[in-house]
């Protein structure tokens, strides 16, 4: 979309969070609050995106490593209008419209946010805003409409009387301006409320007042409209987050059993008919293939690869490894900077030691090898393919298992046929 640029606010210090880390940096299920928005705006195609930063601006950068945005910096946090107001000089001579959202609203919608632009664009509108319907404002800005319904100004909490607190239509914080109204109209704002601040809110009677169009969208649902100011509010939007989530994987043919105790980052790839039991929790960049068991109990972390039909037990974690088709992982595991090859069985209560205290080092467990109850893996190792280890087997540093072979014993040896066909350990024999 190239009539568009898009305004990122996440400037402000997050106050109510109570936190040194940047309110725009909290993590819900696993992704920083702040990419929500611009996954979207990446998703709505927009050429031209600007992020405003104030607070800890150093910090907040660090998430745009890989995107094409554009960074202006608030000097000082004098409120939304004062934000946006930062962007004037990037859009200079622009004539399209500009997008703006709260880099705090992660759980605004794709959907939401076309029907925005594509009703602006119809109605021709000075400015559009997306509002929602809710039963509890207490914290948004309400939307004051004439007699005849037409939106006439946004009335913060702190500046609202009694009858305007009690109006269930909220401001969302979505907003398209045409660029050609949006600064004539900041540049008349005044911090004259509560606050002091410049409110970005403001502008729209600055517009009404010249008698602009100024046109209103309905959120689909009412969800969309927390916004995310303290710890709490970060807890509903993590749950309304993994619901949503839990619900289209549902929807694409996985079974999880108990929406509730399960956890699943927006970020898992998961493939048909794999079931997903009680209490597991999938964080970060995970995929998943069809038919896999998972659960219950089970923590997958990630960078973890698994791929069909593998089957992932109780109490079992699993961190930036790939787990072989069909392999299975059961009981009291874990599994780290790890690749299972193919039908791979690795007994209860196995561990990769894979940190030395220094560096993390690899652990490779070939096809059909299977790892004996209790067995230590201590990385860098490699278990050929279709050998074995005993209960409760340490295998150390660099001891390779050679394939087809059977180590037993701590620390590993080799075992040996003796001419009888009895096993021995070692060179002994
Ligand atoms: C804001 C809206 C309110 C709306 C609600 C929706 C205003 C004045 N009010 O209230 O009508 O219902 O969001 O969630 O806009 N920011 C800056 N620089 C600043 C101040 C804020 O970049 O100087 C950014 C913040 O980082 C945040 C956004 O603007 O992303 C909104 O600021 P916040 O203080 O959270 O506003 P709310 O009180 O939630
Ligand atoms: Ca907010």
């Amino acid at each position: 979309m190239k009539d568009i640029v898009g305004i990122v606010l996440a400037a402000g210090e997050g106050t109510r969070m109570k936190s040194d880390i940047p309110k725009v940096l909290h993590k819900i299920c696993g992704k920083p609050m702040l990419k929500y928005m611009l996954d979207l705006l990446g998703r709505l195609q927009i050429d031209k995106n600007i992020v405003i930063v104030g607070h800890q601006s150093d910090k907040v950068k660090t998430i745009f490593k890989n995107k094409t945005v554009k960074t202006v910096t608030q000097p000082r946090l004098l409120g939304s209008g004062d934000a946006v107001w930062q962007a004037r000089k990037s859009l200079f001579n622009f004539k399209g419209n500009v997008l703006i959202v709260y880099g705090d609203t992660p759980l605004v919608t794709y959907k939401s946010l076309s029907n925005l632009i594509q009703a602006h664009r119809a109605n021709q509108a000075a400015c559009t805003i997306l509002t929602a319907q809710t039963k509890n404002p207490t914290g948004f800005g309400r939307i004051i409409r004439s007699e005849d319904n037409r939106i006439v100004r946004i009335i913060e909490e702190q500046d609202a009387d009694p009858i305007e607190k009690a109006i269930g239509e909220i401001n969302v914080g979505v907003y398209c301006f045409k660029a050609s109204e949006l600064f004539p109209a900041l540049e008349e704002i005044k911090p004259n409320n509560a606050k002091k601040e410049y409110y970005l809110t403001d502008a729209i009677k600055v517009l009404t007042s010249r008698k602009a169009k100024v046109e209103s969208v309905s959120a689909e649902d009412e969800h969309e409209a927390v916004g995310v100011n303290s710890r709490l509010e970060l807890s509903r939007a993590n749950e309304i987050i993994n619901k949503r989530h839990i619900e289209e994987l549902m929807q694409n043919g996985i079974t999880i059993v108990s929406p509730a105790t399960t956890f699943i980052s927006t970020e898992a790839e998961i493939g048909r008919d794999t079931v997903i039991e009680p209490h597991t929790i999938i964080e970060g960049e995970v995929r998943i293939g069809a038919s896999c068991h998972i659960g219950p109990f089970a923590r997958i972390r990630s960078g973890s690869i698994l791929q069909d039909r593998a089957s992932i037990g109780n109490f079992v974690e699993i961190v930036r490894s790939k787990i072989g088709a069909g392999s299975k992982v059961k009981h009291h595991s874990y599994i780290g900077d790890a690749i299972l090859g193919k039908g791979v069985n690795i007994g209860a209560g196995t561990i990769t030691a894979n940190y030395d205290g220094k560096n993390k080092n690899r652990t490779v467990i070939e096809d059909g090898a299977f790892v004996g109850v209790g067995s230590i893996l201590i990385a860098p190792v490699k278990i050929g393919k279709g050998a074995v280890t005993g209960a409760g087997s340490v295998v150390t540093k660099n001891k390779n298992v050679p394939a087809g072979k059977t180590v037993v014993g701590i620390p590993a040896r080799v075992l040996k046929k003796k001419s009888r066909g009895r096993k021995v350990i070692g060179h002994k024999s």
